[in-house]
């Protein structure tokens, strides 16, 4: 007799959504691989079945860029906060950004980190390494010693022009791609020093003007083409940084390109509305430049990725109790695990989007850029089983205190979505189901670049 396989996904439509096949597919899993996809009927026997009930099964969402806080700053987050909530939030894999305390700029900090995560995360998890003036002719050993991916930015720590030549030569020499932050750290400072000389620092005076990113991605760009490195251009907000990025593609340059659900989603004029609590960098940004995200980005492909810059600070750090005051001390970013599909399914409830995008940029393309597509990011046979479900048509709104995470400041509090997570599977283990995280700490693994 054959031996029935650990668990069935079943009664659900794969993507991309097929008329024929809707509702009627599923996935059979295995020691923590997938080994059947198709219909329903098709399916071998499972010890345990889910009925999906009509519901999208899609690859393990990858979150690409998420601030997981974990070295010095866990009174914001730790592990097992932030992967509770990527689990709630759909997300099968986060890779963490370096800007922690310390920075993670050497073999020892990255270890640090692994150590920490093995622990304590529910999901799968990939740390970058942070590009200084202090390692940046020397990453091979931060290669060596498992990072995703190497990271830099032009604002913080920020490295000079001639800084990012070699570092760009460098990360050519490793088997790593490079993700900066391309606003220029220049222009931001002299925005600033006239902000503070004609007094404004209101919310709504956030200048970091979308010049500094073009510039910025100018830069980035020209010297990705004399160097061969392999470029990704984190947090793109707005429609005129796309101008360069789409001309690099176009000379056949290996650049890929992130935006994230709140660029998308809000304008500048939440600023008012929402003060500090909105207050992100790069900010958000017109009308227009939003329009022309969706446009260049969205619509034409240009945008490769979504990531949610998911950035958990707490109240006080938001100045919840005073939005509207004053910019100064004010923390940038909010936290953004648990909306980032939600939101994405909206706006393919809306025609936006449509729901095999959402797994592109949100799975396979995260997937692809850091190296770990298809045993992340695709639901082929063999590939690890990380897998989302969503119900696409459950209408809800968000209650910030309902959220896993430590900090909870969102300008989704309140929002209406159309969409959510159902079910969450991590290696073949159900990490969420029925509204409740149940996965442990210390099942989430170290993600390998392949
Ligand atoms: O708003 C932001 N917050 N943007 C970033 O790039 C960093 C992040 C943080 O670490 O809080």
């Amino acid at each position: 007799m054959i031996e029935p396989v650990d668990l069935r996904l079943e009664n659900g439509s794969l993507l991309p959504l097929s008329d024929d096949r809707d509702g009627d597919c599923g996935v059979a899993i295995d020691g923590g691989r997938i080994v059947a996809v198709g219909r329903t009927d098709s399916l071998p026997a499972a010890r345990r079945a889910i009925d999906v009930g009509g519901g999208i099964i899609a690859p393990g969402v990858v979150d690409e860029h998420v601030h997981d806080r974990s070295l010095g700053q866990s009174h914001k987050e730790d592990w097992e906060t932030l992967t509770r909530s990527a689990a709630a939030g759909g997300v099968t894999t986060v890779l963490g950004h370096g800007n922690t305390d310390p920075y993670v700029e050497r073999p020892a900090d990255l270890e640090r980190k692994f150590a920490l995560a093995e622990r304590d995360a529910l999901v799968d998890f990939g740390c970058f390494a942070w590009v200084t003036d202090e390692n940046h002719e020397d990453l091979a050993p931060l290669a060596s010693a498992g990072a995703v991916g190497f990271q830099a930015s032009l604002a913080e720590r920020p490295l000079d022009s001639g800084q990012l030549l070699t570092t760009m030569a460098n990360c050519a020499e490793t088997d790593c791609r490079l993700g900066l932050h391309v606003e220029d750290g220049d222009i931001l400072e002299s925005q600033w020093a006239d902000a503070q000389t004609s007094g404004a620092e209101r919310p709504i005076d956030h200048c970091r003007p979308p010049v500094a990113e073009v510039v910025g991605a100018r830069t980035a760009t020209q010297l990705a083409r004399v160097t061969d490195c392999p470029l990704h251009v984190f947090l793109v907000s707005a429609g005129s940084t796309l101008d360069p990025l789409l001309r690099a593609k176009q000379r056949g340059l290996d650049v890929t390109v992130e935006t994230c659900p709140h660029y998308l989603r809000f304008t500048d004029a939440e600023l008012t509305e929402q003060g500090s609590v909105a207050v992100v960098s790069p900010p958000l940004r017109s009308h227009d430049e939003r329009a022309a995200l969706w446009e260049c980005g969205i619509e034409n492909g240009v945008v490769d990725c979504i990531g949610t810059d998911h950035a958990p600070h707490t109240d006080a750090e938001k100045r919840v109790d005073d939005p509207v005051a004053s910019l100064r001390g004010v923390s940038h970013g909010f936290v953004g695990l648990e909306t980032a599909v939600p939101m994405l399914l909206t706006f393919a409830a809306a025609d936006r989007l449509s729901y095999d995008q959402w797994r592109r940029l949100h799975s396979e393309m995260p997937a692809r850029t850091w190296g770990l597509y298809p045993t992340k990011g695709s639901l082929q046979i063999g590939t690890d089983a990380d897998i989302t479900v969503v119900d696409p048509n459950l209408e809800w709104t968000l209650d910030r205190t309902t959220l896993r995470s430590k900090g909870t400041v969102t300008p989704f509090d309140g929002k209406a979505f159309r969409g959510a997570v159902t079910t969450t599977v991590v290696r073949g283990r159900v990490v969420y189901e029925s509204g409740a995280v149940v996965g442990d700490p210390g099942w989430g693994r170290r993600v390998e670049r392949t």
